[in-house]
């Protein structure tokens, strides 16, 4: 038994700034986010929030799957900016839609979240555990920026995208995962400090930080290598691969990729120009996308993959 995507959706925020609307704000130019990353705009947040995004996301993706919330056995949420500590957004999104039956947890992969949470919905239905999913990637990042760090704030945006899987005989091919927590630092942001009764800390709000060369290299080695093994593992070749829905961080990370699988930039969908990098929510929104437009038909090959904090990835090939 294996995990297959029978419906998406995603959810943005309804405000866009662009590239020019941030020159007004920083010491920063189009040109410059535009030659480095491909970037010409991102939805920020103003009045959603990750749990309203991340609502929306699953409402659409049920109801493109043709399934009700009461079927569903198990929520996982992928995200790294959560409205709350606790009671976790799977929680409140099972509540919201009335998903009685579910178990409801979140997890923090950073932008290999939703690689993640699917690969969790597998393992469960491997386990014969459960026979339905909703895995979804929610983000509000721009509440974990410091809007003086033109390094990193321009990079990412807010967003939410969600997949409901089944237990199948045909689905998920293949999937390979990993972590190097010992390289961790170079993209990090620290949650609340120490701070009790006991513990002087006068320690300020942390806010998102990264090495970017750090990331880029790590990226441009790491997600070829998993998508070369997950394909392996399929016995398929990169050529009879329909699409490869990868994280959106960069333009120069994906023609890397491409460059280095020698496949065309035809079969890499992006939508980072409009929306920047939004972490966990990047693979999931484009995937619905690229879904929602009938690119990708029953019997296709796609291969998903995500990288990120952690350091994390993943990469899965899907049998659409
Ligand atoms: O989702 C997690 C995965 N994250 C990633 O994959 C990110 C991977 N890394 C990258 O995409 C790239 O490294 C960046 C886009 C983050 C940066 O590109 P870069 O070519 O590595 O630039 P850099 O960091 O070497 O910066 C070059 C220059 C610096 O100026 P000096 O020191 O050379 O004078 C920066 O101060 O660009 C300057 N700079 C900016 N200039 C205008 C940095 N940010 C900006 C900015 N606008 N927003």
């Amino acid at each position: 038994m294996t995990a297959r995507i029978i419906g998406t959706g995603s959810c943005l925020p309804i405000k866009e700034v662009s590239n020019f609307d941030l020159e007004k704000i920083m010491d920063t130019t189009d040109e410059w986010i535009k030659s480095r990353t491909g970037i010409e705009k991102r939805h920020i947040a103003v009045e959603e929030t990750t749990t309203s995004m991340a609502i929306e996301a699953a409402k659409r993706a049920l109801e493109n799957a043709g399934v009700g919330a009461e079927e569903l056995d198990l929520i996982v949420v992928g995200t790294v900016s959560a409205d709350r500590h606790f009671p976790s957004t799977a929680c409140e999104i099972q509540s919201t839609l009335g998903a009685d039956k579910a178990v409801a947890f979140d997890i923090n992969a950073a932008c290999s979240g939703f690689l993640f949470g699917l690969s969790i919905a597998n393992a469960y239905f491997a386990s014969g555990c459960f026979k339905k999913a909703l895995v979804i990637g929610a983000e509000t990042l721009s509440k974990m920026m410091d809007w003086n760090d033109r390094s990193t704030c321009v990079l990412f945006g807010d967003g939410a995208g969600a997949a409901i899987v089944e237990a199948a005989d045909t689905g998920i091919v293949s999937m390979v995962q990993g972590s190097d927590g010992a390289r961790g630092g170079v993209l990090s942001c620290y949650n609340r400090p120490v701070n009790n009764p006991f513990v002087t800390n006068d320690t300020a709000l942390d806010y998102t930080s990264m090495t970017g060369q750090e990331v880029y290299k790590f990226a441009v080695r790491t997600v070829p290598e998993a998508i070369l093994k997950v394909l392996k593992e399929g016995n398929v070749n990169p050529d009879e691969v329909k699409y490869f829905v990868l994280h959106q961080a960069n333009i120069r990370i994906i023609e890397a990729v491409a460059k280095r699988l020698n496949q065309p930039m035809e079969k890499f969908p992006t939508n980072l120009q409009k929306c920047g990098n939004i972490s966990a929510a990047s693979v999931p929104i484009l995937l619905d996308e690229v879904n929602r437009i009938g690119m990708i038909n029953k019997g296709d090959k796609v291969v998903l993959a995500g990288f990120g904090a952690g350091l994390t990835w993943g990469a899965a090939l899907l049998d659409w």
